[in-house]
C-alpha cells in the first residue's frame, strides 16, 4: 500500500455495491439498463417506460404502462404551500439551489405517512418524485422569469406537459413538435441512470443511514450540480460561447491541455468510458435531427461542437488519454435549439436521473442492509504525544 500504512487489499471489494439496474462497459462503450441497451431504449422506448424499467426491472406490458402513466398523472401537482417557498429566494437565484432545497422540502409534506421499509411506501415515493420533478423545474424557470407558474396538464405526454409549463402561460398555450417532445423525452430517457456516478453513491449513502427518501434525492441533486459531474452541460454551452468562432478552437485545446491551466474540455472524458459515451452518439443524432427540424443546421454552436470533437478524436492527447465526447457535450445545443435557458440544463439533467436516483434508493431498501460507511487510507502523522 502507499503511505505510512499497509491496507488489505480485501477492504476495497467491501467499498463496491451490488446492484442489477445498470451496466456500464467503460472500455467497450456499452450501457445496459435490466440488460437492454441504451441504443435501442431510445429507439424504441420511451422515457417512462423506461422508469418502469429501471424500478422493476422488466419492460412494463401494455397494461402495466397504462397503470404505471396514469398513476404518474396523478401526482403531478405539487402541495399548493410550496409556491411560498419560491418567494423567499431572488429572481436570479441559480435554479439548482432552489432545487435542492424544495425537493428536500417535500421531506415535510410526506415525511410522518412513510414507512421505508413497507415496499409499497417506497413504490408511491418513486412516483411523487417522477412526476413532481418536472413541475417543480418548470416553476424554477417561471419564478426567475417572473412569469406565472403553469399547472400540469396530464392530457399531455410527460415531455409535452414539462414543455407545456416551462413556455405556456396563461395568455396562450404552448405546443411542442412532436420533434422537440421526443428530443426533450429522449433526453430523460438518456440522463435517466448511469451505475454508480458521484450523485447516485450520494443518493445511496444518504439512503443507507434510513434518511428521507426526498432528502436523499436532494442530496443527489446538490452533487450532481458540480461542473465536472451534471453541472458540465451547462459548461458544456458556456465553453462554446466563450470560444465563439472555429479560428479560436486551437487555443482552447492549447489550454486543455495545459497541465498548469485548470481549463478542461467541458462534455469530453469520463470516469469510467474510455471510449465513446453511447449517449453521445444518441445524443448526436438527435442534435442532428432537432436543429434540421427547427432549420437551424448552420446554428454557429454546433459548427464548433462539431470542429472540437473532430480535433478531439484526431488530437494524440486525447487519444492517448481517451477523452471522447460524453453525455453533456450535444445534450446542451438540443436544449438551447429548444429554448431551454442554460442555467436550466443540470435542473434538467436533475430531473431526468431522479429515476435512477429513486431506484438505487430502494434496490438498497429491498434487502437486508447496513449503513455505508466508505473506508479511508489514513496518510496523516503516526500517534504522538501533547507537548509538555
Ligand atoms: C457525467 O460517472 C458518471 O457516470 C457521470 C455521468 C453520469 O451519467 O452520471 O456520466 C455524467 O458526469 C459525465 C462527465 C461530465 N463532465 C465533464 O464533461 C467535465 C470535463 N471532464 C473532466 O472533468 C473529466 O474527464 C472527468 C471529471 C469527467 C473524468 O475525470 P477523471 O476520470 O478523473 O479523468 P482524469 O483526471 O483521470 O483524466 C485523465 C487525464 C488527465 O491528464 P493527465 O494528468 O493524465 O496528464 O485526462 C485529462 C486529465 O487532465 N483530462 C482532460 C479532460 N478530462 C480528463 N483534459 C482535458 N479536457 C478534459 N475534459
Amino acid at each position: 500500500g502507499k503511505g505510512l500504512f499497509t491496507y488489505d487489499p480485501g477492504f476495497v471489494s467491501t467499498a463496491a455495491c451490488e446492484s442489477k439496474i445498470t451496466y456500464i462497459d467503460g472500455e467497450k462503450g456499452i450501457l445496459l439498463h435490466g440488460g437492454y441497451p441504451i441504443e435501442q431504449l431510445a429507439e424504441h422506448s420511451d422515457y417512462l417506460e423506461t422508469c418502469y424499467l429501471l424500478l422493476n426491472g422488466e419492460l412494463p406490458n401494455a397494461e402495466e404502462k397504462e397503470k404505471f402513466v396514469s398513476i404518474v398523472k396523478n401526482h403531478t401537482m405539487v402541495h399548493e404551500q410550496m409556491s411560498h417557498f419560491f418567494n423567499g429566494f431572488r429572481r436570479d437565484a441559480h435554479p439548482m439551489a432552489i432545487m435542492v432545497a424544495c425537493v428536500g422540502a417535500l421531506s415535510a409534506f410526506y415525511h410522518d405517512s412513510l414507512d421505508i421499509n413497507d415496499a409499497h411506501h417506497r413504490e408511491v415515493c418513486a412516483f411523487r418524485l417522477i412526476a413532481k420533478m418536472p413541475t417543480l423545474a418548470a416553476m424554477c424557470y417561471k419564478y426567475s422569469i417572473g412569469q406565472p407558474f403553469m399547472y400540469p396538464r396530464n392530457e399531455l405526454g410527460y415531455a409535452e406537459n414539462f414543455l407545456h409549463m416551462m413556455f405556456g402561460t396563461p395568455c396562450e398555450e404552448y405546443k411542442p413538435s412532436p420533434v422537440l417532445a421526443k428530443a426533450m423525452d429522449r433526453i430523460f430517457l438518456l440522463h435517466a441512470d448511469h451505475e454508480q456516478n458521484a450523485s447516485t453513491s450520494t443518493v445511496r449513502l444518504a439512503g443507507s443511514s434510513g434518511a428521507n427518501p426526498f432528502a436523499c434525492i436532494s442530496s443527489g441533486i446538490a452533487a450532481l450540480w458540480g461542473p465536472a459531474h451534471g453541472g458540465a452541460n451547462e459548461a458544456v454551452l458556456t465553453m462554446l460561447e466563450e470560444i465563439g468562432d472555429e479560428a479560436n478552437i486551437p487555443e482552447f485545446i492549447e489550454r486543455a491541455k495545459d497541465p498548469e491551466d485548470p481549463f478542461r474540455l467541458m462534455g469530453f472524458g469520463h470516469r469510467v468510458y474510455r471510449n465513446f459515451d453511447p449517449r453521445a452518439k444518441v445524443m448526436k443524432a438527435t442534435c442532428d435531427q432537432v436543429l434540421a427540424e427547427l432549420g437551424v443546421e448552420d446554428e454557429p454552436l454546433l459548427k464548433i461542437a462539431k470542429r472540437l470533437e473532430q480535433i478531439a478524436l484526431e488530437d494524440e492527447y486525447f487519444v492517448e488519454r481517451k477523452l471522447y465526447p460524453n453525455v453533456d457535450f450535444y445534450s446542451g445545443i438540443i436544449l438551447k435549439a429548444i429554448g431551454i435557458p442554460t442555467s436550466m440544463f443540470t435542473v434538467i439533467f436533475a430531473l431526468s436521473r431522479t429515476i435512477g436516483w429513486i431506484s438505487h434508493w430502494n434496490e438498497f431498501h429491498s434487502s437486508p442492509n447496513r449503513i455505508g460507511r466508505p473506508r479511508q487510507l489514513y496518510t496523516g502523522p503516526q500517534k504522538r504525544d501533547y507537548p509538555a
